[in-house]
């Protein structure tokens, strides 16, 4: 278990069931944190990057079954910001020294993709990079935001099972996920993707090949995080995912894809209290504190108790385990391996 671990710090590389070996093993746990921790160090330093999420609509058309504002949840109340609203946010981020806005919402066809260009354009007459996390759009759609100056975009796979992709996504289709994914990476999006663990049904095969197809598409960016029931949804009788498995699945990320940006996930910090903080300690090296107004950060509930990050008790904490907030956008840098 040793040797695969170093094996893989040295090659960036693992089959299918060696991985399946080490998620399978907790013996090994504190061996992998410590190795991903140090090819994150070796590879992007120890600099965090902060990016201001604002969360701008939770109006979504899915039906995802694991997710708190799926389109069939009566017990939300939807909203949408402003056009002026947001503008105003992203300014208020940038001003205080974010270099990164994320502007993420259900998929709310109301943004259509013109109205959201305007936005973009506006955000980006400040010193911003700006990614989209808006769900599924056709290729046109995608062009126009990227034209617009969109530079990053958030999708995550959220699992490589197609029958289980299928089960959690009522109508939806696995193969335009992939497509979408494949769109955004040709547009030349820095494109970001990821998994849920723990959903139910799900196995240590398939998270394997979840982290594979990572590597295959050469993400630029991996968003991890446990599965967290939500009562008004169809999995609110199953278990949470676990904690420990979904940071093994992190870090195993980051020694395969070893100069990528990794956030340290919201649920991880929802599901285990400092589970930022281990993140951060086991691979990851972003955080994204959310800007939203107060008012709706409770409506955008896609999981309950959704953890809340305080910026000056966030760079105590960094400071203490020998880090840093970057200054800069936080690009990838990608690296001949
Ligand atoms: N538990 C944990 N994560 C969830 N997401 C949606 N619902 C849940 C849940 N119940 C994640 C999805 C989505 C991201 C924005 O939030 O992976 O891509």
């Amino acid at each position: 278990m040793r040797e695969l671990i170093k094996k893989a710090v040295l090659n960036h590389s693992l089959t299918h069931d060696e991985i399946v070996l080490l998620l399978r093993e907790d013996k090994i746990n504190q061996e992998l944190f410590s190795a991903a921790d140090n090819v994150r160090k070796n590879f992007v330093g120890d600099e965090v990057h902060l990016r201001a999420l604002i969360e701008f609509s939770n109006y979504c058309r899915c039906n995802c079954m694991y997710c708190g504002i799926r389109a069939e949840n009566r017990f939300v109340e939807r909203y949408r910001l402003t056009k002026e609203q947001i503008i105003s946010l992203a300014k208020n981020a940038a001003g205080f020294g974010y270099k990164t806005v994320v502007l993420q919402a259900g998929e709310d066809m109301y943004f259509t993709a013109e109205y959201l260009s305007e936005i973009i354009k506006e955000l980006k007459r400040n010193d911003i990079a700006v990614t989209l996390s808006i769900g599924e759009r056709s290729f046109d759609e995608y062009a126009l935001l990227k034209d617009a100056g969109a530079d990053r975009f958030l999708l995550r796979l959220e699992t490589s099972d197609k029958e289980l992709y299928e089960t959690m996504h009522p109508k939806a289709s696995y193969e335009n996920r992939k497509r979408c994914l494949s769109d955004l990476k040709r547009l030349g999006f820095e494109t970001g993707t990821g998994c849920l663990v723990g959903l139910p049904g799900q196995s240590l095969s398939s998270l394997a090949d979840d982290i594979l197809f990572f590597k295959e598409i050469d993400a630029d960016m991996i968003g991890i995080g446990p599965f967290i029931p939500h009562t008004h949804t169809p999995l609110k009788g199953s278990s949470s995912g676990s904690f420990n498995l979904a940071l093994k699945v992190m870090a195993l990320t980051r020694l395969l894809l070893p100069d990528i940006n990794i956030p340290a996930t919201t649920a991880m910090e929802t599901l285990q209290s400092d589970g930022r903080i281990l993140a951060l300690q086991s691979g990851a090296n972003v955080v994204m504190p959310n800007v939203t107004l107060e008012e709706y950060k409770a409506k955008y509930e896609i999981y309950p108790n959704k953890s809340r990050v305080d910026y000056n008790e966030l760079v105590e904490k960094l400071a203490k385990i020998g880090r840093t907030v970057s200054a800069e956008k936080g690009f990838r840098k990608k690296q001949k391996l």
